[in-house]
C-alpha cells in the first residue's frame, strides 16, 4: 500500500490550531513528521510544509538505493534534495553526499537550477525515507485580496483551517456559514471543493460578500440575506464566527439565540468566539469535542476560541 510522509510547520502560537486541524484531517493525534497511507493534497492546509510520496524506507542506505533502482524511476530534469525535519539532524555534508549518491539510481537527467521534478530524501530517527516531493504552495493567499472586507473579517489562514476542521477533507459534506460577513469562509470552502453557502442578516454585508464571490469567479448567488433564527435549511456542518459587540451591535441574548438556532441547522458546528462560551454551547444542546484558543501572537493572552461541537 502506498505511503506518504507529511511535514508540518507553524508559528509557536498556532500549535494548537495546527494540531486540531491534523486531528480532523488525519483522525490521529498530531505528529510533526507523519507517515500514513492517507493521500491528502499538501496545498489544502496552511500548515503542511511538504509531502513525500514514499518510494522506499530503510534504516540501511544501501538497501534504500537498491529499492529505488528496482523501481525504475525515470524523470527528466530532476533534483534530489535533503528535506530537513525537526526530529533528526544528520551532518550537512552527509546529506549532500547521500543525495548525490542516490541520484545515480534514478534514470533521466539532473537539473539542479530549474528542476521539473523534486525527489526528497530525509532521515527520521534511524530511517531513511525517499520519494517524490510536493512542496506546499500558499494557494489560499489568492482570496486575501478581496474587493470588500471589514476589520472583523477572519484572517484567511484561519478561514482555511476552519474549513479543514469542519469538512475533514470529505467534499460530500454540505456546509453553511450563517453569519458569513464578507464571505471569507465561504470562499475558502469553495476553493477546497465543498458544497458551501452563506448568508448574513445585513443586506449591505451579504451584497458585498456576493460581490466577493463573483470577483473570484464563483457563483455570488450562494450568498443570501437571511437571519439564522428564521432560516429553514439543514446542513452537515455550520461554521459560525459569532458576532460580538465590537463592530456589530449585538446583545448577549442575540449571541445565545444564534447558538440555539445553530443546533437546528447542523449536525456539526465549528464556532469561533471572542469569549469562552462553553455554557451557552452546552445549553443549546451541543457536545463540545474540542476547544482551543488561537492567539494572534505568542505574547498576547487573548485571541479567538475555536470550538468543535456535535
Ligand atoms: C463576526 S462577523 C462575521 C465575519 C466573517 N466571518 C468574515 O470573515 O467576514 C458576524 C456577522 O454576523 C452577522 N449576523 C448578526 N446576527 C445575525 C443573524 N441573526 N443571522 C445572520 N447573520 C447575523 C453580522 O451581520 C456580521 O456580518
Amino acid at each position: 500500500m502506498k505511503q506518504y510522509f507529511y511535514l508540518f510547520n507553524y508559528p509557536p502560537e498556532e500549535y494548537d490550531l495546527c494540531a486540531l486541524e491534523f486531528k480532523y484531517l488525519f483522525h490521529e493525534e498530531y505528529q510533526q513528521c507523519f507517515i500514513t497511507n492517507k493521500d491528502i493534497d499538501v496545498n489544502i492546509s496552511v500548515f503542511m510544509k511538504g509531502k513525500i510520496d514514499i518510494w522506499a524506507i530503510s534504516s540501511n542506505f544501501d538497501d534504500l538505493k537498491e529499492e529505488v533502482k528496482r523501481q525504475n524511476h525515470n524523470h527528466q530534469d530532476f533534483k534530489v534534495i535533503y528535506l530537513k525535519n525537526p526530529i533528526s539532524h544528520p551532518d550537512y555534508q552527509e546529506t549532500l553526499d547521500k543525495c548525490k549518491d542516490i541520484s545515480w539510481f534514478i534514470a533521466g537527467s539532473v537539473n539542479m537550477s530549474k528542476p521539473k521534478h523534486t525527489i526528497a530524501l530525509t532521515k527520521v530517527n534511524d530511517l531513511w525515507i525517499i520519494g517524490y516531493y510536493h512542496h506546499g504552495v500558499p494557494s489560499w493567499k489568492k482570496y486575501d485580496d478581496k474587493p470588500n472586507t471589514f476589520s472583523n473579517s477572519l484572517d484567511i489562514r484561519l478561514a482555511r483551517t476552519l474549513i479543514n476542521i469542519a469538512g475533514e477533507n470529505d467534499q460530500t459534506k454540505t456546509m453553511i456559514d450563517p453569519c458569513c460577513g464578507m464571505g471569507t469562509v465561504v470562499l475558502e470552502g469553495l476553493a477546497l471543493g465543498y458544497s458551501i453557502k452563506g448568508f448574513d442578516i445585513s443586506r449591505d454585508i451579504s451584497w458585498k460578500a456576493r460581490c466577493n464571490l463573483n470577483h473570484f469567479g464563483f457563483d455570488g448567488m450562494l450568498i443570501t440575506k437571511d437571519d439564522i433564527n428564521k432560516h429553514q435549511g439543514h446542513y452537515d456542518i455550520a461554521i459560525i464566527d459569532i458576532p460580538y459587540n465590537l463592530y456589530t451591535p449585538i446583545t448577549y441574548k442575540e449571541q445565545c439565540d444564534i447558538i440555539n438556532s445553530a443546533r437546528k441547522l447542523c449536525n456539526k458546528l465549528v464556532l469561533v468566539s471572542y469569549e469562552q462560551m462553553d455554557q451557552e454551547i452546552k445549553q443549546a444542546g451541543f457536545e463540545i469535542r474540542n476547544r482551543i484558543l488561537r492567539k494572534k501572537t505568542e505574547f498576547v493572552k487573548f485571541g479567538r476560541y475555536i470550538y468543535v461541537c456535535y
